[in-house]
C-alpha cells in the first residue's frame, strides 16, 4: 500500500551518513494519488480538541455523532503519515499491518451511519471495542517495523531513531495521536457501562498514592522475579491527594518509572555487593493547578553524553534486549508475566507522550555517580485541553 515518496518531489530533503533521505513531508498538504479521495479529505480536515471537562460530559447520541465525525478526521492523517516514512519504513511489512488497520478502522467508521438514537449508540459501542482490539499492538508491531529496517539498511534501530530526528518526531507524534484516539473511543465505551465511582475512563476520586502503590506492587513483581531482590518504595507528601483523572495513565508511567529506578539500584555495584538496596523514593505534591509527582533513585544515574539519548525510541543499555515483537507492549492486557524489567527502549518516550496528552510533562534529571530523579507533571485543571499532533 505504500506509495513511492521519489514519484513527486515535495517538501524538503535530508542528507545523512545512509545516504539521501527520500522526500520527507512537512505538512499534510500533500497526499499521494494512491489514497482514496475519501482520506484525502479527511486528512486536511482541522482536528477538533475537547477539553477535559467537555470529554467528562459527552455521552450518549452526541458523543457517537462527535466520534463519527471526528475519528476519521484522526485516522485519515495517520494513514497519510504511515505512507510517507523516511528509508522507506512505509514499505515494511509490520508499518504496512499498522497501516492497513488504520485504514480498515477509517473505511469502517465511514461506511457506518450516522448514530441517532440509542439503539445505534450501543450498536456503534460493539463496533468502537472492536476498534480498540484491532489496534491493541500497534505500538510492537511499528517497533517491528523498525528491526525490519534495521535488517534491511544494516544499522540498529536505536541508531536509525538516533540519526533521523523525523522519525522520532514522527513516532512521538504517531504515539501521541494514538493515546488521543485510544482516550476518545475508551471514554465512549466505558462511559456506556456505568462503572461505579468512574466517568468513563476517569476516576472521580482518583487517589494518586493509591495509583502509585500499584505501579509499584507491579514493578516490584518484575524486579523480584528478574533479581530475586526489589528494593522498598517510600511515598511521601501529599498523601491524601485525589483528583478526577484517569488512573490508567498515571499507573503506566510511574510503573514505566518505578522499573528504569529499581532496576539501576539493583544493578549498582555498590550494592550488589552487600545485599543492601535503598528505596525509591516519591514526592507527591499540589500545586494550585498541577500535581507533581517526583521518583529519586541512588542507581547511579545517568552519564552527561547519555542524557539526550534516553527519549529516544528503542534506545536502551539492556545488553540483550528482549524481542518487542514477542508480545503486547500493554501490561494490562498481556498480564505482567510477559512483561520484561527492561530492554524495549520504549518505557520512556511512551511515558513522556502519555504525561503530554492532557499537556503535563516528563522531565528526567540526573546526577550521574549519585542518582536519577524523575519529575511527572500532571493538569489538575480541567480545562487543560487535549493535545494533538498535527
Ligand atoms: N532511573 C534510571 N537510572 C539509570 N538509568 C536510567 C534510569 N531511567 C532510565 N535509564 C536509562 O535510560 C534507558 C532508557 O529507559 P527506557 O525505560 O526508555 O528503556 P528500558 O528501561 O531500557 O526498556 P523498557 O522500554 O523495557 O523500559 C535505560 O535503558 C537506562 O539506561
Ligand atoms: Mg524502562
Amino acid at each position: 500500500m505504500a506509495v513511492s515518496l521519489t514519484r513527486r518531489s515535495i517538501g524538503w530533503q535530508r542528507w545523512n551518513r545512509f545516504g539521501p533521505i527520500r522526500t520527507l513531508y512537512t505538512d499534510l498538504d500533500f497526499v499521494p494519488e494512491k489514497l482514496s479521495e475519501d482520506v484525502k479529505i479527511h486528512s486536511a480536515r482541522s482536528q477538533t480538541t475537547l477539553t477535559m471537562n467537555q470529554l467528562l460530559q459527552l455521552k450518549g447520541v452526541p458523543f457517537a455523532q462527535f466520534l463519527h465525525k471526528e475519528l476519521p478526521v484522526r485516522l485519515a492523517r495517520r494513514v497519510v503519515e504511515l505512507e510517507n516514512l523516511p528509508y522507506g519504513l512505509s514499505a515494511m511489512p509490520s508499518v504496512q499491518k499498522v497501516h492497513s488497520w488504520y485504514e480498515s478502522t477509517f473505511e469502517e467508521l465511514r461506511s457506518t451511519p450516522l448514530p441517532s438514537n440509542a439503539n445505534d449508540t450501543e450498536r456503534f459501542k460493539v463496533a468502537l471495542e472492536k476498534v480498540l482490539t484491532r489496534h491493541n499492538d500497534v505500538v510492537p508491531t511499528l517497533a517491528k517495523g523498525l528491526i525490519e529496517l534495521k535488517k534491511t539498511l544494516g544499522v540498529s534501530e536505536e541508531k536509525i531513531v538516533d540519526r533521523c530526528p523525523f522519525l522520532q518526531d514522527f513516532l512521538d507524534r504517531f504515539f501521541l495521536a494514538r493515546i488521543g484516539i485510544r482516550t476518545l473511543i475508551g471514554q465512549y465505551v466505558a462511559v456506556h457501562s456505568d462503572r461505579p465511582g468512574f466517568i468513563g475512563l476517569f476516576e472521580k476520586d482518583c487517589k494518586v498514592r493509591s495509583v502509585i502503590e500499584y505501579a509499584a506492587d507491579d514493578a516490584g513483581l518484575i524486579c523480584s522475579r528478574q533479581y530475586g531482590v526489589r528494593p522498598e518504595v517510600v511515598i511521601k507528601g501529599t498523601l491524601d491527594l485525589h483528583l478526577t483523572y484517569m488512573p490508567g495513565h498515571i499507573h503506566h508511567i510511574c510503573f514505566e518509572l518505578i522499573k528504569n529506578s529499581m532496576r539501576a539500584i539493583v544493578e549498582n555495584p555498590k550494592f550488589k555487593s552487600q545485599g543492601v538496596f535503598p528505596a525509591v523514593e516519591i514526592v507527591i505534591a499540589e500545586g494550585e493547578d498541577d500535581i507533581a509527582i517526583k521518583i529519586s533513585d541512588q542507581g547511579g544515574g545517568i552519564p552527561r553524553n547519555d542524557m539526550r539519548k534516553i527519549f529516544g525510541y528503542a534506545y536502551t543499555t539492556v545488553k540483550d534486549p528482549p524481542d518487542i515483537t514477542s508480545g503486547t507492549s500493554q501490561p494490562q492486557l498481556a498480564g505482567l508475566t510477559h512483561v520484561p524489567m527492561a530492554g524495549y527502549g520504549y518505557g520512556l518516550p511512551l511515558s513522556r507522550i502519555y504525561s503530554h496528552v492532557f499537556g503535563g510533562d516528563l522531565i528526567i534529571l540526573s546526577m550521574h555517580g549519585y542518582g536519577t530523579d524523575a519529575y511527572l507533571y500532571l493538569n489538575k485543571l480541567h480545562q487543560s485541553t487535549e493535545i494533538v499532533p498535527r
